[in-house]
């Protein structure tokens, strides 16, 4: 990657491509100062909100502290496997980078004022993937890379400034049945979420589904959702992938855990599974004809009912992003009888760190386009990358096509 830096281009302009070292040195040199005089100025004049979005971190907020520290008192009270620590601290890094630093009440603020930085972002965000979308000799998979960065980013700052930080909190005892689990590995599209996204979606699974009499199962559990749910769940919890190591850990550490194994893209399920369970989650690979093999698989499972539900994480950016993508999902969705319940933005953080995936940023820098832009540089850095929660249901009154339910029937069970 460069690290030259060019001027960010807004969307009607593309930038100049041989920006030069010094001029780098010079922003950086006045980021700095203005890095200085925020932290100098009264916080006191600073507006704070006083709303529901309060209840998290103010408390801890001290306005006569300089913007470092009250960084650091603000989420004085978080574990340290909070991510908001590391997305809050990228954040005020960035907006300095900019040359618009956040109040040092960030994310306290009014809408107005979180309006202006949101949309002043947005608006670089925008204008750097125009630009990279206009160069016809980029491939389109790097050309797709820094929208999703970019719209990870401000992802990242409306979840700092809608949700509270206790969203993103996770228990010593699910990082302990999250402890030593097997390295995620590319053979088998492995890139876990965060311990945090993991306690979410066993959160929402007993919200939804708690009940003596509730069968929930993992179509694929890299995330290992079924080990930090089955001691809080009161029903079954099911499982199925591929990877042996996983299906080992998963017995040693949750052994009333049911596992299955099954290739979801060469074979199916075992043909028992058929229409037993009440909620099905999956977090496919993000790819189109992959991404259906899982959730084929899900909706072969699934009970045949109007409370039963599909919990899939993706990147938005896999199906929206590409012409009429989302147009023939969601055709496909419907032939098959199912329709949206709700789309949950952000929902699901994946560490890009190093130290919590290895292989991880190197994946991610081969996927980047070779370009000059300090933006693309600065937010390659983002701490992490996001998906979506989709939730899918039956549609009511749907009546299959015999042939087609003996079909799909066929095509998913293992042969
Ligand atoms: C596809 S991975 C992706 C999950 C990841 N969190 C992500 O966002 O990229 C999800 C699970 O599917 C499993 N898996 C991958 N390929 C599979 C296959 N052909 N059949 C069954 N399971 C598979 C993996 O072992 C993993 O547990």
């Amino acid at each position: 990657m460069s690290t030259t830096p060019p001027q960010e281009p807004s969307d009607t302009q593309s930038p100049t491509e041989d920006e030069s070292e010094a001029l780098h040195e010079v922003e950086q040199t006045e980021v700095e100062q203005t890095e200085v005089e925020q932290t100098e100025e009264e916080p006191s004049k600073l507006i704070v909100m006083q709303s529901s979005v309060a209840n998290h971190a103010f408390a801890f907020f001290d306005k006569s502290k300089p913007m470092e520290s009250a960084l650091v008192d603000m989420l004085g009270e978080l574990s340290p496997d909070n991510p908001r620590y590391q997305i809050r601290s990228f954040l005020y890094k960035l907006f300095s980078f900019l040359g618009n630093p956040l109040p040092p009440t960030w994310p306290l603020v009014e809408p107005s004022v979180f309006a202006s930085y949101y949309h002043s972002l947005r608006d670089q965000i925008s204008g750097l993937c125009v630009w990279i979308e206009g160069k016809k000799d980029i491939e389109f998979d790097k050309q797709m890379m820094p929208r999703f960065l970019g719209e990870t980013v401000l992802y990242l700052m409306r979840l700092e400034y809608e949700r509270p930080t206790s969203f993103n909190d996770v228990t010593d005892e699910t990082l302990d049945l999250l402890a030593q689990r097997p390295q995620a590995i590319i053979d088998y599209d492995q890139l876990y979420c965060t311990a945090d996204s993991t306690q979410r979606r066993a959160d929402r699974m007993i919200q939804e589904f708690d009940a003596p009499d509730s069968k929930v199962l993992f179509v694929g559990d890299d995330d290992l959702v079924s080990v930090v749910l089955a001691p809080r769940f009161s029903g079954e919890v099911h499982m199925v992938d591929l990877d042996d190591r996983l299906l080992d850990f998963i017995g040693e550490k949750s052994p009333n855990v049911h596992r299955h194994k099954a290739d979801f893209v060469f074979d199916g399920v075992d043909a028992a599974l058929y229409q037993q369970y009440d909620a099905v989650a999956l977090d496919p690979p993000w790819g189109y004809y992959r991404l259906w093999c899982f959730l084929e698989k899900a909706m072969f499972c699934l009970k045949d009912n109007r409370h039963a539900r599909i919990y899939m994480s993706f990147c938005p950016l896999h199906l929206e992003n590409q012409q009429r993508k989302m147009h023939r999902f969601q055709k496909r969705l419907t032939k098959l009888g199912f329709t949206f319940d709700s789309i949950e933005t952000a929902f699901n953080l994946y560490s890009l760190s190093l130290d919590d995936q290895p292989e991880v940023p190197g994946r991610l820098d081969a996927l980047l386009p070779d370009v000059e832009s300090t933006l693309l540089d600065f937010i390659r850095h983002v701490p992490y990358v996001h998906s979506q929660l989709y939730v899918l249901r039956r549609l009511p009154y749907f009546q299959p096509n015999p042939v087609q339910k003996w079909f799909f029937k066929w095509w998913n069970r293992a042969k």
